[in-house]
Formats: C-alpha cells, structure tokens, sequence
C-alpha cells in the first residue's frame, strides 16, 4: 500500500476523470486505476470520484462491493483463498485451513501485520477433483494438505 497525500490523490482522481470523462460509465476504469496503483480504494478516493461524477459516493461504495478485485479496505500483496464449497470441503478443506491460519497467525478474512498475505475463502474454483484447492492471487493449487499449503505460503514474497 502507498502512503500518499489526500491533496496527490485529488489531483490524480481529477485526472483520471479527465481520461475517462465524468460521466457514470467512467466509474469502474477510474476505480480500477485507483485500485490498481493503491491496493484498495479509500474512503476519501470514493468522495472524490463521486463528487466528479455528480453520483452519490454509496453508489460508488456498491460497486466497489460487488466486484470481487475491488476494495475499500487495505488488502495484503498477495490474496490466498482457499475454496469453501463441498468438494473440496469433503477432500480435507478444514485441516488445511487450520494450518494455514496457525501459520499465519491470522484467521480468514484478515491480513498479516506485514501485508504479505489477505486470506479468504472462495467458493468452488472448478476444480472439484482435485480438492482441496486455492488460488493464490492468480495461481490455481490442488490436491493441497496442509503440509503443501505451508510450503506454498512459505513461497510468496
Ligand atoms: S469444490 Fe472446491 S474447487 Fe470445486
């Protein structure tokens, strides 16, 4: 996450409207720039693009909530989840997810102090027979215990 001045923000927002006009279409590329440079999108970003957009800033806040690589809070550099739904709940999902909050010290939902890792939980990722699996920001694992779990974590800069 960067550090930066609600002043260089407001400028950089006034650009990105510049880009992408003020009009309601330009709502998602501007909160995806914004979430691409800074991890997440502020409070204060979200008052400012809705304040250029003539919208009111819960509109911008919903569709920060419905799409899934949008976020209003600070997230870690890496996004680890591992899948929830039955399969792979069946396959061992619980002992996996056990070790991997131990070894992170945090439970699902939460970031590490260091912003390394975010874990979640995700629905199924397709790839049921190979359960338990996760997604570690784009990269699919499967047939994972908690052994290899640990290892892949251990992995991520
Ligand atoms: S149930 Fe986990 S990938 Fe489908």
């Amino acid at each position: 996450m960067l550090v930066y001045e609600k002043n260089s923000l407001a400028e950089e927002i006034e650009e990105l409207v510049k880009t992408y006009g003020n009009e309601r279409p330009s709502l998602l590329p501007i909160l995806e720039a914004i979430q691409s440079k800074y991890n997440y999108i502020s409070d204060f970003a979200q008052q400012e693009i809705a304040q250029h957009l003539a919208i009111h800033p819960v509109e911008v806040y919903s569709v920060i909530s419905f799409y899934s690589f949008l976020h209003a809070e600070p997230k870690g550099r890496n996004i680890v989840r591992l899948c929830q739904t039955i399969s792979c709940d069946l396959a061992g999902k619980s002992k996996v997810a056990e070790a991997i909050q131990k070894e992170l010290g945090i439970r699902f939902g939460e970031t590490t102090r260091d912003r390394r890792i975010t874990l979640e939980y995700t629905n199924c990722l397709g790839m049921c027979d190979c359960g338990p699996a996760m997604i570690v920001n784009d990269a699919v694992y499967t047939h994972l215990d908690p052994q290899r779990a640990i290892k892949i974590l251990s992995e991520i800069k």
